[in-house]
């Protein structure tokens, strides 16, 4: 392998994607003991997407990833490296990573992922930028794709009216022009708040066991007042961090894409910096919290939108469990125009290994309601899709026809 160290790292390509199926605040009025005026004025929440039986994780991953390569004019095999940042993967292992590769038909590169709960995608970013940097690798695929409604309680209000699912994804290239990209980060990570957002059953602590599952420790648990507390504090102290670092100032900043869990923090990351809040993006609106995969559903949402051109300055910037935080300060590069090179969401599903099916992985509680919605997404709906689904001989990976 030579090293051959680049000029900058900039990002090339950029995807995301968004399940069809809708969860309202009206729908989660029928499941627990909220209000669509609640969720709204205390989160800015309206709706939030819900993967169908037939996705998964690596799933989604792959038609961000598979949109963000090609954006940047990329060939799947000159992507060296996969990094997805999840907590929510299909399996224990193998990574995520390892599917979305088999998903996008890339042949080449190396593939694992990274755990950093909310704070994933900007970690993985960083990641990404140092192999690139290091000269290891010339482009890498930066996914954060998270299914989180696959993890939630239905019965708490405290959590199933925050989360959704989808998945964002960057394209990160050498480059031998000089500057663009990133030009200051930071990371941290915080163990006080190591139980303030976590998981209690499935992991080696604690494996599955009948009596596990009945008592829900395999549902996502968290302490929303501790944690929002440590949003407000954090969040703009890092952003200013890698600002500093970039050697920039926070009115210099044309846009922030901050982790979206809730408008208020948001608001908050404003004020604490002294700027205005049309400089902050916000969607959390249509998509909830989507964990590792909110800034890069955001960033590629920036861009479609017109909000973000050559030579503007961004800090992406998170904040999540562990308690982690992280933000990069950068300067954009590509044309914005590039995005019409996206290829459509026609995109594999992700192999099932020999003699094993899954169960139908949607909670009940929620089936029920997007059931009473028109949505059929039930396990029967999943078989009668499998069954009509094309299996590609040379890639072993399956499409469900249009
Ligand atoms: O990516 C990181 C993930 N997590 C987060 O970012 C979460 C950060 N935390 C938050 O966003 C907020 O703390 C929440 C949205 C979770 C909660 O908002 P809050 O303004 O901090 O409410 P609270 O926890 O202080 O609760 C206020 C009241 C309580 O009732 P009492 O004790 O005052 O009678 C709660 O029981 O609101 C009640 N409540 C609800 N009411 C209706 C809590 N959840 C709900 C609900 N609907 N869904």
């Amino acid at each position: 392998m030579s090293l051959l160290t680049p000029r900058s790292v900039r990002i090339s390509g950029w995807g995301s994607y968004a399940p069809d199926l809708v969860l309202t605040n009206a729908d989660l009025e029928k499941l627990v003991d909220t209000s669509d005026e609640w969720i709204r004025t205390r989160t800015g929440i309206r709706e939030r997407r819900v993967a169908g039986p037939h996705e998964t994780t690596a799933s989604m991953a792959a038609r961000a990833g598979r949109q963000a390569i090609s954006v940047a004019g990329l060939d799947v095999d000159d992507i060296d490296l996969i990094v997805v940042a999840t907590l929510t993967p299909d399996h224990l292992t193998p990574a995520t990573a390892v599917l979305v590769k088999e998903a996008i038909g890339n042949t080449t590169a190396v593939a694992f992922d990274l755990g950093a709960a909310c704070s994933g995608f900007v970690f993985a970013y960083t990641a990404a930028d140092a192999y690139i940097r290091s000269g290891m690798y010339r482009n890498v695929l930066v996914i954060g794709a998270e299914l989180l409604t696959r993890f939630l309680d239905f019965s708490d209000r405290n959590t199933c009216i925050l989360f959704g699912d989808g998945a964002g994804a960057v394209v990160l290239s050498a480059s031998d022009e000089e500057g663009g990209g990133m030009a200051g980060m930071e990371l941290t990570t915080d163990p006080d708040g190591a139980y303030m957002i976590w998981i209690p059953a499935g992991g080696s602590r604690s494996p599955a066991t009948p009596g596990s599952v009945a008592s829900g420790d395999h549902f996502l648990r968290m302490e929303g007042r501790e944690t929002y507390r440590y949003a407000t504090r954090t969040l703009a102290s890092t952003a200013l961090r890698a600002i500093e670092r970039a050697g920039w100032q926070p009115q210099d900043i044309d846009l922030f894409i901050p982790h979206q869990a809730n408008v208020r923090i948001i608001e908050s990351v404003a004020k604490g910096l002294g700027l205005p809040i049309e400089r902050m993006f916000v969607n959390v609106d249509r998509y909830g919290n989507t964990s590792a995969a909110s800034v890069g559903i955001a960033l590629a949402e920036a861009v479609d939108s017109g909000r973000v051109k050559v030579g503007d300055r961004i800090v992406l910037v998170a904040f999540g469990a562990g308690f982690t935080s992280g933000a990069v300060a950068l300067t954009w590069t590509a044309d914005p125009a590039a995005a019409g090179r996206a290829i459509p969401h026609s995109v594999p599903l992700i192999r099932d290994p020999a003699d094993w099916h899954p169960a139908d992985p949607i909670p009940p509680r929620l089936l029920a309601v997007l059931e009473a919605h028109g949505h059929e997404p039930s396990a029967r709906v999943a078989m009668a899709r499998t069954e009509a689904i094309v299996v590609d001989p040379q890639r072993e990976t399956r499409e469900v026809p249009a």
